[in-house]
This record gives C-alpha cells, structure tokens and sequence, in this order.
C-alpha cells in the first residue's frame, strides 16, 4: 500500500511537472503583438532607441512567442521565424544604434500564421 502511494505521487509529480513544462511561455502572442508590435517596443530597439531593459524584455518576447502555438500555420515554420527574431532582437541588443529586425513583417507573418 505504502508502495502504491508514493508510486502515485511520484507519477503525479511527472505529470504536473510536463504539463508546467509544455505552457511555459511567459507572454502570449497577443500580449507579444500588443506590447512589441502594436505597442511600439520592436520599432524603437529597431530605432536604436530603446534602453537595455527595452531589449531585454524584446528578446525574451520573442523567446516565449516561438513557445506559443500560432492559431494556424505550420509549426516548425512559426518556431523558425521566431528563432529568427530573437537573433534580430539580439543583434539589436548588442547593436549601439540601428539595427533592423527584417523578420517583424506584420502582414507576412498574419498571412501565414494569424487565424
Ligand atoms: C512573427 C509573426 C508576427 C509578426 C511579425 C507580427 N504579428 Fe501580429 N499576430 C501574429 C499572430 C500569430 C497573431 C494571432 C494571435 C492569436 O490570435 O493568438 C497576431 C495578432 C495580432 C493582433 C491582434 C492581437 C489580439 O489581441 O487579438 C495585432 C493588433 C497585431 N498582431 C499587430 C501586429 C503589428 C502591428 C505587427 C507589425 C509591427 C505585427 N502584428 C507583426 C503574428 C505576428
């Protein structure tokens, strides 16, 4: 009986712990699109000018983006695009003034991968 419990917590703790694994992201696409795209944060690290908090909170963004599934589109070609985007993000980072981030193409990515 001992045995039999703590297998089944044991197990319980497997489970809980993937499924915290598998929803990490720590931003949603739309809190992504709201802050960065909408909310003007890509464009001024784009610009050279956003601070080092800026492109801090830029790249970890995009980081939890490529975690988030997008509402259509193929998956491996969202985790790629979004790879891309946190390397422009981080070239901008180590960038002292303008460095554009090619990838942040609204339409091309809303075509693609916005339901
Ligand atoms: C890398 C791909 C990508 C890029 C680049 C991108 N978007 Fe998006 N955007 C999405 C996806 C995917 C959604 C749908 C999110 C959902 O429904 O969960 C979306 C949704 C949105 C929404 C709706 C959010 C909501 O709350 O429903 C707005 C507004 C938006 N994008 C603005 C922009 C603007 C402005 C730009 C360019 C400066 C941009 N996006 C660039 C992928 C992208």
């Amino acid at each position: 009986m001992r045995n039999l419990l703590t297998g089944l917590l044991g197990l319980a703790a497997i489970c809980g712990a993937s499924f915290v694994y598998a929803d990490d992201a720590k931003y949603t696409i739309k809190q992504v699109m709201k802050e960065a795209m909408k909310g003007g944060l890509c464009a001024k690290v784009a610009k050279g000018e956003g601070t080092k908090e800026d492109k801090e909170k830029l790249v970890a963004m995009f980081t939890a983006m490529g975690q988030n599934t997008p509402p259509k589109g193929d998956k491996e070609e969202w985790e790629k695009l979004c790879k891309k985007l946190v390397e422009e993000a981080k070239a901008a980072q180590k960038a002292e003034g303008k460095s554009a981030i090619k990838s942040a193409n609204c339409k091309a990515c809303h075509d693609k991968f916005k339901g």
